[in-house]
């Protein structure tokens, strides 16, 4: 049986790979954005698809440097931020008070963390789940975000769409991130596909601008789209739509992102 696909055959992430994985290098290529579209959208979509307000309180679960929860802030909203890095909550503080945006954030482990106050609805997006290989870790971060939630508000949660990224599958390929810090920077992902363990493992050298490489190894889990409404059920959640996660409109075959929405 052939268990792996694409190459090289590297095997798997570190155990807790996102410890070390998300530093600055990470966020000056891929959450501070040169360009503010991205963000701006993905924070249009969230206020429809979560059916909030301007004074509600939002969770955002895993939010980085804050790059979607500061224009969520921006809207009116009050969002209530978590991450793991403590360098990324301190440039999300930083931009919300250069914005006098009404964002707060927390360092704090996502497996387990929730909100000081019961928050309007929630989300996770840009693919920061599934980073076990074991569902049994993963589903308690849903049902953090479901325990941060009122009865009848909604989670959003942004992810790879796994059927698109199987067919247009390449072992190799070398993107220009698009962070506004990333002069230079070049970024060869080669991924490889553990079906028995259901992840896939993608090496990912930074190759800079004065020749300096550095390797190192994520692992995310490849969901199909049932498997994440099987999940979001068995931590509360009644998922009420499956969307195409850039368009909108109903995952297809051929999406990139899709959008698990469910409400508690
Ligand atoms: C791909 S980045 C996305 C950040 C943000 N959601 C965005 O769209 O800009 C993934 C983020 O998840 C965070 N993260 C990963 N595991 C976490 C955990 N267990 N608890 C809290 N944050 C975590 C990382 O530190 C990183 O900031």
């Amino acid at each position: 049986m052939t268990e792996h696909a694409g190459s090289p055959q590297r095997g798997r992430a570190t155990d807790e790979w996102w410890r070390s994985f998300f530093d600055l290098t990470y966020a000056e290529a891929e959450l501070v954005p040169d360009d503010p579209g991205p963000a701006e959208r993905a924070a249009d979509r969230l206020v429809g698809w979560l059916r909030v307000a301007p004074g509600d309180v939002i969770f955002d679960q895993c939010c980085g440097v804050g790059r979607v929860a500061i224009p969520l802030a921006t809207r009116g909203m009050r969002v209530i931020g978590v991450d793991q890095s403590e360098p990324y909550i301190e440039l999300a503080r930083a931009a919300a008070a250069r914005q006098h945006a009404d964002a707060r954030f927390f360092v704090g482990d996502a497996f387990a963390w929730t909100p000081p106050e019961l928050c309007d609805a929630g989300f996770n997006w840009f693919t920061s789940f599934g980073y076990h290989a074991d569902d049994t870790m993963n589903i308690q971060m849903l049902e953090a975000a479901h325990r941060s939630i009122r009865p009848g508000g909604r989670f959003v949660l942004e992810y790879l769409a796994t059927p698109g990224m199987l067919r247009r599958f390449r072992s190799s390929s070398v993107h220009r991130p698009r962070g506004a810090a990333a002069d230079g920077l070049l970024i060869l992902d080669e991924p490889t596909i553990d079906f028995r363990a259901g992840v896939v493992v993608s090496t990912w050298t930074f190759l800079h601008r004065d020749g300096r490489r550095e390797e190192r190894r994520v692992q995310t889990r490849l969901f199909m789209p049932h498997e994440l409404i099987r999940l979001f059920e068995q931590a509360g959640f009644r998922v009420v739509e499956l969307l195409d996660g850039d368009t909108g409109e109903a995952l297809e075959l051929g999406s990139r992102r899709m959008a698990v929405i469910g409400e508690r």
